[in-house]
Order: C-alpha cells, then sequence, then structure tokens
C-alpha cells in the first residue's frame, strides 16, 4: 500500500499513468509490498461487528488481486472490482470468477449514481496526485447510495517518507460525507505492517434543504 522504493518517483503517476504491462507492479511483482493473500482484518471487522451487513452490492476501488471483493462476496455481497491494473485484473478474475472486474480510472467510474451500497479502498486513494483527490471523493460519492458505507485505508507514508494524508486530509476531502471513525493503525500486507488511516465514512441519508 505504501508506495515501494523500487517505484521511485511517483508511483502515483506511474500508477495512474500506467499504459505498458512491465511498469505494472502486478507484472513487476512489486505489489508483494503490500499484497495481503487473506481477508483484511480491518474489513473483516466490518462485518463482524456489523457495520457491513449483506445483503448489497459493493465496489472494491482500486482492487488489485480481488481479496476484498471477493471476501465480500463470501460474506453474501456482490461485489464488482475496479483497477487500472489489466495484469491484476486478469489474475484476478481468474482467481474469483463470482466477482465482476473492471478496467476503469476511479477519477472516472462507469457506474450509475447511487450504484453501490458499500465502497472499499485498501491503497488506492493514497497513490493519487493531490489535485485528483476532490474528483475521487466526488466520484466515490456518487457511485454510493445515500447512506451507503465507505471503509477507506490510506497508507501515511511513501517509500519511507511521510506523505500529507491525515486527518486534516480527511476531513477536507471527503467534506460531504459523514466520518463514522478514522484512526491511524498497522495493516498487515504479507510481507510488513503498514501505518494507514483507517476510516468508516458515510454518505448522508439525505441532504438537509436549504433554510
Ligand atoms: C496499493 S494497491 C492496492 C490493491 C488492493 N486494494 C489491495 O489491497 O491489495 C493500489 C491499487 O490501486 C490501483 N490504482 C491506482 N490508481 C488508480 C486509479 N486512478 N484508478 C483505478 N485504480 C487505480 C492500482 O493499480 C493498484 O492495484
Amino acid at each position: 500500500m505504501d508506495k515501494h522504493p523500487l517505484l521511485g518517483g511517483s508511483a502515483a503517476r506511474r500508477l495512474v499513468g500506467l499504459s505498458r504491462v512491465d511498469d505494472d507492479p502486478y507484472a513487476t511483482g512489486v505489489c508483494t509490498y503490500w499484497h495481503l493473500s487473506t481477508p483484511p482484518p480491518e474489513l473483516t471487522s466490518t462485518i463482524s461487528d456489523g457495520w457491513l451487513r449483506p445483503p448489497g452490492r459493493v465496489l472494491d476501488i482500486g482492487c488489485g488481486l480481488g481479496i476484498e471483493a471477493a471476501t465480500l462476496t463470501q460474506a453474501g455481497f456482490r461485489a464488482v472490482g475496479v483497477d487500472l491494473s489489466s495484469v491484476a485484473l486478469a489474475r484476478a478474475s481468474a482467481t474469483h470468477p463470482e466477482v465482476s472486474f473492471v478496467e476503469a480510472d476511479v477519477r472516472s467510474l462507469p457506474f450509475a449514481d447511487g450504484d453501490f451500497d458499500v465502497l472499499l479502498d485498501r491503497g488506492c486513494f493514497h497513490y493519487l496526485e493531490p489535485a485528483d483527490r476532490s474528483r475521487y471523493a466526488t466520484e466515490s460519492f456518487r457511485v454510493l447510495r445515500p447512506g451507503g458505507r465507505f471503509l477507506l485505508r490510506a497508507c501515511l507514508r511513501a517509500a519511507g517518507v511521510r506523505n500529507d494524508i491525515g486527518m486534516d486530509t480527511l476531513l477536507s476531502v471527503f467534506a460531504d460525507w459523514d466520518v463514522i471513525s478514522a484512526r491511524e493503525e498497522d495493516v498487515p500486507s504479507d510481507t510488513r505492517d503498514l501505518r494507514a488511516l483507517v476510516a468508516r465514512l458515510q454518505r448522508p441519508a439525505s441532504i438537509s434543504p436549504a433554510p
């Protein structure tokens, strides 16, 4: 989830502008930095504590190999994973045929307004350039139904160096959302612990009428 030192420079630019398979972290193996082969604990706890309750339609933003989408499918949701990486999506589809995978950019999602009940993001948001963050928030808000829930995990370090993501970023980028909880914690990958901001967000059920 952190930018890997091997990526060098701005991993965000390289991921967002992904055009060649040999740049793709799922082709080069760089994905071992963040990939977790088992359901992430901060995701499974949203189900065990009842914050996410099936049934419903889930969108996994920047889904990578589709573990989270598959986990929620198993829990009784219908899941769609979206990612820029064709290499990741090919592997995800082969491993999890029960999930739909779509190659698209989170900044312009090919889904209708209110199409989803739940959104997940483990590690995509912090790869965006700061200028793209509000577009991300607008698109994710648009495709989530009013009252829908969003589990966001954004890493706090890039190539070992602290990035600018923190509570202030969250509150400003997601100003139109209800922040149900947000805290820094270590989220595990197969190879290390990654310090992240873990937030439960909710699209308000309705907009209060202007006085
Ligand atoms: C750190 S990886 C996390 C993958 C997966 N969520 C996981 O937990 O293993 C970030 C993912 O976001 C994807 N990504 C980055 N920018 C994106 C964008 N603008 N639109 C869609 N996916 C994007 C990358 O291709 C990559 O698969």
